[in-house]
């Protein structure tokens, strides 16, 4: 007898044959239906048990949640709603699940419960879902990169240096934090501590990244990140994953060609791949927003701006330019954004990105040319002095899903900067012996997975598209 996944079962429908299927109960009806799932897909196998043959004990214990293996004759279904169904020649309870305690019932459950629910909420349609995007997508990266010359990189987890200049970041420690040994001045005496020096968990791969491109010429890196940032949005998350390309000899165009087809190119694969699950998050979307007001639903459907993405080109924009369309916009003049555009070099929050993106352009937009003072030190000066080679690719819904730029290759451009921010030239050693060696025009981009995933299945909270995720006050599982 063969044993299937039970979305192979329902594609080669051995129809006749004894077959044998594991999973877990979504739900049983009239002491006679069980919907089984076992992960491989949506859809479950309908399998159908003869109560009075079967022991009474045995029978208690088929309750949502409970684990089965199951034995039986793969037959057409009499009933509506399934092609095929298992008849029960053989049941066994390998996991039962107490129904009175297990939290997830055949109903709909708010995102809010299931978040507190994280360990067991894979078990519904719309997290497997996800996930099996999720998963999909991650492959397409991987794919993408190798197919085109890149190598895959692995950034430390743990550094000593700040990569974004931000200063939010998350110790790395095993000092007592109750006494930490302290220097004559009474400040904390990180040279006692495990590495010699202070440590924190990574923000960003990128310097790292660089050392590895100017050695290997293209690599992408594509691991967990952290900030420390205490902002309680539906788009950040305090550890998430992030993809970051670097490439030698590459310039800003190119470093913004590279971006847009890249992500077409995953969006395609997940188009190709995951046609079930996207259908079925489409219609959990129209059901969901169907409680909003008409003008805050998404503009197109989920497959259907999938598609929009991958075959309309990303419109590009500088800066400058930006900046103009933002101060002569109606929500500017009526002062409805919430941070009003009235100078140039004023940084953009994500109301202006997403009126550029929704209101204004109505597809995605890559900005460009930022003023320098808004962005990292790392970022290669232009030749007006003021704006830096910098881009973001803005996504309806989303906003900022790639932050980037083209690199500050020449030393003493680098130099004047950090010293113009006050950063200290010992900390960045290494990374401007880069500049030392063999220096080249460079260029990368940082992708943030979560809000990809978002974009891609149409899930309104950030929370939703990671197993499990790490905020503020949160990291329960
Ligand atoms: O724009 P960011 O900060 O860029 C960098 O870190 C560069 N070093 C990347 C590079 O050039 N190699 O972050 C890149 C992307 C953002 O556009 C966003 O999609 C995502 O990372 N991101 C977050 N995602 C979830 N939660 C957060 N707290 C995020 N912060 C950034
Ligand atoms: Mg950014």
């Amino acid at each position: 007898m063969k044993s299937y996944r039970i979305s192979n079962l329902i594609e080669e429908a051995p129809l006749d044959q004894k077959v044998e299927v594991k999973g877990w109960v979504r739900s049983f009806r009239s002491n006679r239906f069980i919907a089984l799932n076992d992960g491989s897909s949506l859809k479950n196998i309908q399998c159908v048990v003869d109560f009075e043959n079967i022991d009474e004990a045995v029978l208690k214990q088929i309750n949502t949640g409970a684990a089965l293996q199951i034995q039986g004759k793969l037959v057409e279904s009499q009933g509506r709603g399934q092609a095929i169904e298992i008849h029960v020649d053989q049941l066994e309870v390998i996991g039962p699940a107490d129904p009175d305690e297990y939290p997830i019932q055949p109903k709909k459950h708010s995102m809010e419960f299931l978040r507190e629910q994280a360990h067991l909420r894979i078990r519904t349609n719309t997290f497997a879902a996800v996930m099996r995007v999720r998963s999909a997508l991650a492959f397409a990266v991987h794919q993408y990169f190798q197919q085109n010359g890149f190598y895959y990189f692995h950034a430390p987890i743990i550094t000593g240096s700040d990569a974004e200049g931000a200063g939010e970041m998350f110790r790395v420690t095993t000092l007592d934090p109750k006494s930490p040994p302290l220097t004559d001045s009474g400040e904390v005496d990180f040279k006692q501590d495990f590495f010699g020096k202070e440590t924190n968990l990574t923000v960003s791969g990128q310097l790292e990244a660089e050392a590895y491109a100017m050695g290997l010429g293209n690599v992408y890196t594509f691991g967990p990140t952290f900030r420390a940032e205490n902002s309680n949005t539906s788009r950040h998350l305090a550890e998430f994953w992030m993809i970051e390309p670097e490439m030698a000899f590459y310039d800003l165009h190119d470093n913004m060609d590279l971006a847009e087809k890249f992500i077409v190119s995953i969006i395609q694969y997940i188009l190709d791949t995951c046609q079930e699950d996207l259908e079925f998050l489409e219609k959990r979307l129209l059901d969901e927003e169907k409680q909003i007001p008409q003008q805050e639903r998404s503009a197109m459907p989920l497959l259907e701006k999938l598609q929009f993405i991958i075959s309309n080109p990303f419109k590009r924009v500088t800066y400058t330019e930006a900046i103009d369309i933002l101060r002569n916009s109606k929500p500017n003049k009526k002062g409805r954004f919430q941070f009003p555009i009235d100078e140039w070099g004023a940084d953009l929050q994500s109301e202006h990105e997403r009126y550029l993106v929704e209101k204004h352009f109505n597809c995605p937009v890559i900005l460009y040319d930022y003023p320098a003072s808004i962005k990292a030190f790392y970022m290669r000066l232009n030749e007006d002095g003021k704006t830096v080679r910098a881009m973001d690719v803005l996504f309806p819904g989303i906003g900022e899903i790639v932050g980037g730029s083209q690199r500050e290759e020449r030393l003493d451009v680098l130099k004047e900067k950090i010293a113009l921010l006050d950063i200290d030239e010992k900390e960045l050693w290494w990374y401007l012996d880069l500049r030392k060696f063999g220096s080249v025009p460079h260029s990368g981009f940082g992708l943030g997975f979560e809000r990809l995933v978002q974009f891609a299945t149409g899930m309104g909270n950030i929370r939703d598209v990671i197993p499990f995720p790490r905020t503020p006050q949160n990291a329960e599982f």
